[in-house]
């Protein structure tokens, strides 16, 4: 056993888990890419103020679950535990709307949360997500939702269910927190004195507990969904007929609420059954305040994130209707040629000619170690070359050699100019 160790929930990616993960963002990148989405990278290291701010000092993910150390300038830096902050921040110091007022990005990367480990729930893990600025009206949320959509599909998640909520905004949340906390006040004792903490805190988290006691006691509690604005309610009935002109079927749950603080309005999850506690696959919602709050211009705002291991996980775990699409990512590129030094061979001569052969984009597996040449067939067996050259003094010299087919174990004599070995490798 090697002395170190990965730490805690913090997994290497190596194989076909790396190969998915690079599938799951391609994918995401090539269909973000047609909801005029450019592709942005942010810091991993964020002052935790940002996320203080945003993401909310009461909710576990800033509470509870935040990497946080002092830098040595006496700065409170946090490693990221999600995107959407870090966007807008991106948006508000750069002044990105000036240019594009509808600006939309996107991005794929890991995230931090010093959550406990199980399948599917990860210390660091990756996301892939998309964020529209400056659009208030229901299209937004429907194009977000409509992208969700066509993620899931093109991984072949046919199972997965996309759940949408809504948790109000400024002009009902006050008045419908006051009906909560009257109702809750009612309960007095009888709410577990963790529920209790919870309520003081952010009582509209109580709605998606897991306690079966609280779930009963609130079985009655009235729902934000119930008590949206006029407005809010308009909006809400525009997204649902969007997306039933659109043919994408959610399930309302009116007791969705989010772990991040920054939410008003619509809010979504998509939920499998497959992955036990670890329900959603992706999760957004729109956060027109969040602009506002860490700095810039009030701007409405909408966008949702994915988790890569679990899209992965669900996709894999799906063979049969697994899509083409990220199949190919998972399928190991062949090798096109092997090349072995025959005994005395020039190694500059060799390591030319392979090099001009990757130039042009051929995958080339070589080993000018000066191995035997006995050991150096062995390993271009293992890594299954589609063809193979041997190459000495004797080829170079009469610029011919003898090219072998490993599928059927055929030769031909080919000449050693450029054309003629890119030509006779890629045909196949
Ligand atoms: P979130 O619900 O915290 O939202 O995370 C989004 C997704 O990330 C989850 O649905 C899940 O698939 C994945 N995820 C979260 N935590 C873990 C973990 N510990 N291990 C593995 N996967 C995990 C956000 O992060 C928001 N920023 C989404 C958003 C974007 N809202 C608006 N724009």
């Amino acid at each position: 056993m090697s002395t170190y160790r990965s730490v805690k929930g913090m997994n290497d990616l190596f194989g076909d888990e790396a190969a998915g993960i690079i599938g799951v963002e391609q994918v995401f990148r090539r269909l973000a890419g047609t909801y005029g989405a450019q592709e942005v990278r942010t810091p991993i290291l964020e002052s935790k103020q940002l996320f203080v701010r945003s993401v909310g000092e009461g909710t576990d993910v800033v509470g509870k679950e935040m990497y946080a150390f002092t830098d040595r300038d006496g700065s409170e830096l946090v490693m990221r535990p999600e995107a959407t902050a870090s966007v807008a921040r991106m948006v508000v110091q750069h002044n990105l709307l000036h240019t594009d007022p509808k600006l939309r990005v996107f991005y794929a990367g890991p995230m931090f949360r010093r959550e406990r480990p199980q399948k599917g729930r990860y210390r660091q893990f990756h996301q892939i997500g998309i964020e529209c600025f400056g659009e208030a009206s229901p299209v937004a949320d429907i194009e977000v939702i409509a992208l969700a959509h066509s993620l899931l599909l093109e991984l072949g998640l046919d199972d997965v269910v996309i759940e949408l909520g809504n948790v109000g905004g400024a002009d009902c949340r006050p008045a419908y927190l006051d009906k909560l906390n009257s109702f809750l006040a009612q309960l007095g004792d009888a709410l577990p004195e963790a529920a209790r903490e919870t309520a003081a805190r952010n009582p509209l988290r109580l709605l998606d507990s897991k306690d079966a006691l609280v779930q009963e006691l609130l079985a009655e509690a009235p729902l934000p969904m119930d008590h949206l604005s006029a407005s809010h309610q308009a909006h809400h009935d525009a997204l649902l007929s969007g997306l039933q002109a659109l043919g994408i079927n959610v399930r309302v749950n009116k007791r969705m609420v989010r772990g991040l603080d920054y939410y008003c309005g619509p809010v979504f999850e998509a939920i499998t059954q497959k992955l036990g506690a670890q329900a959603a696959v992706l999760a957004g919602g729109r956060y027109d305040g969040l602009l506002k709050a860490v700095g810039g211009a009030d701007c409405p705002a909408v966008g949702f994130a994915g988790g890569s291991e679990r899209l992965l996980l669900l996709a894999q775990s799906q063979r049969q209707t697994r899509s083409r699409t990220l199949g190919c990512y998972l399928e190991k590129e062949p090798v096109n040629l092997g090349v072995a030094a025959a005994p005395g061979a020039n190694i500059n001569d060799l390591l030319k000619f392979v090099t001009a052969l990757r130039s042009a984009g051929v995958r080339v597996a070589s080993d000018l170690s000066g191995r035997s040449l006995k050991a150096q067939m062995k390993a271009l067996h293992r890594s299954a070359c589609a063809y193979v050259l041997v190459l000495g003094e004797t080829e170079f010299e009469s610029n011919q050699a003898a090219l072998r087919r490993m599928a059927d174990g055929t030769t031909v004599n080919i000449s050693l100019d450029f054309d003629t070995v890119l030509k006779a490798v890629l045909e196949d």
